[in-house]
């Protein structure tokens, strides 16, 4: 893990509350894939966020749980190179949530977009708890918990990274002031010898007095390269760079995740609720089944008529796996009446069978040895517990709540 840890390091979790499908690999694991080779990651199972709208079926997050788990390594997920834990088994997430809650306006979770729009979404569910306005602040003390640098998220879940960012600020704000603050940051900048203390002051004040970006992004890379700094001099150091208070919480960015293009069964998104998916291990009988029944233009009614691939959800099928030669055989067959629909959905149904079956094979050999798959969400909680019970401690003092 160490050789991408100076590339900053990933968190990021998905909530348990069904089978993962095509829509879930195609937009947010193939991401994963890539983002394991780049940075140090954690990758979760939020069951406690599941909880915040599922509370009424805990049974259904039960079943998920380990079903998500050997979807995530089925699907290439490399626990030598990604942590994966279980939210729940590393209860500090929750002491954190709690402690930032006493500092966290309601208003500002009352204004995060998904708050109204889940509410009004799930209508048959009463959203109106303690636990689900609190949820973003959950989410927050996820990320804060690991200063994540980066949070890949889709476009729905960037309001959640903007709010910590603020919650982080503010914390920072109201407890890393310490009362001879300065004194011991111009003591930590000279632990880093005679001429960086002097770039460090200097860079300092071209980004406090000119609001010089350029300086505070050098200063910042000054700071990651000092290996004789403690954390608390380290933090200072970050903090002072920006003015005025240390940097117990890191402010992480979002990495947007590109939208996935994969369609459902009926050209709408793929997802759970509009059961229009293909779930990573589903028997190739059924998806051929499943997409051989899947409408087609509806002005085809006769394999005599023409139609027009623009308003077929077969089409969008064909812009995920087929190439340019398949694609050119489906404008032209459907157009001129040449080939049929079922013609036009084999070289899909092939598509899709191959690809999922060395997931669905692995899925078969990590499901037959829970004893594995368990060792490895133990392995992760291990280091993400470690972690976390690190951050926790700062967090607990810079709070006060040392009392011996
Ligand atoms: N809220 C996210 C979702 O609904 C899941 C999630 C929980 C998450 N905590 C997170 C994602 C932290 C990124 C980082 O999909
Ligand atoms: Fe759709 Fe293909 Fe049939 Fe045309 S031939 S309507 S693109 S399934």
């Amino acid at each position: 893990m160490s050789s991408h840890s100076n590339q900053g390091r990933v968190l990021s979790g998905m909530r348990p509350t069904g089978r993962l499908h095509l829509g879930h690999y195609h937009g947010v694991l193939k991401n994963w894939l890539k983002l394991q080779h780049e940075y140090e990651c954690f990758f979760f199972v939020a069951d406690w966020h599941a909880l915040t709208t599922h509370y009424e079926d805990p049974h259904l997050i039960a079943e998920s749980v380990w079903d998500m788990v050997v979807d995530w390594l089925a699907a290439g997920i490399n626990p030598g190179s990604a942590n994966l834990f279980i939210q729940s088994h590393v209860p500090e997430h929750a002491e954190l949530h709690l402690l930032l809650s006493m500092v966290t306006p309601l208003g500002w979770l009352e204004r995060v977009p998904s708050y109204k729009d889940q509410q009004e979404k799930l209508r048959e569910k009463d959203l109106a708890t303690y636990g689900f306005l609190g949820y973003p602040l959950l989410q927050s003390a996820d990320i804060l918990i690991y200063k994540a640098t980066q949070v890949p998220v889709g476009e729905d879940q960037v309001a959640h990274v903007e709010l910590t960012r603020e919650i982080a600020r503010r914390f920072n704000h109201l407890y890393g002031r310490e009362p001879d603050f300065e004194e011991k940051a111009r003591t930590a900048a000279k632990k880093m010898g005679k001429k960086n203390a002097r770039l460090y002051t200097d860079l300092r004040k071209r980004y406090q007095e000119q609001g010089d970006h350029e300086a505070l992004d050098i200063g910042r890379a000054l700071l990651e390269g000092q290996q004789n700094l403690t954390l608390g001099d380290r933090e200072r150091l970050f903090g002072y760079l920006e003015g005025s208070s240390r940097i117990i919480l890191a402010e992480p960015d979002a990495l947007l995740t590109p939208a996935s293009k994969m369609p459902g069964l009926d050209g709408q998104k793929m997802s759970k609720s509009y059961e229009n998916t293909i779930s990573l291990r589903e028997d190739p009988e059924v998806i051929q089944q499943k997409l051989r029944t899947m409408p087609t233009d509806p002005a085809r009614v006769r394999r005599t008529d023409a139609g027009n691939p623009e308003k077929c959800p077969v089409w969008q099928l064909h812009q995920v796996y087929s190439d340019d030669e398949v694609r050119a055989w489906v404008q032209e067959g459907c157009t001129t009446a040449g080939i049929g629909c079922l013609d036009c959905k084999q070289p899909v149904i092939d598509a899709v069978v191959g690809e999922l079956a060395p997931i669905r094979e692995r899925a078969q050999v990590f499901e037959s040895d829970t004893a594995r798959v368990r060792k490895i969400i133990d392995e992760g909680c291990e280091t993400a517990r470690s972690i976390s019970r690190d951050t926790l401690e700062e967090v607990r003092q810079a709070m006060g709540l040392q009392y011996g």
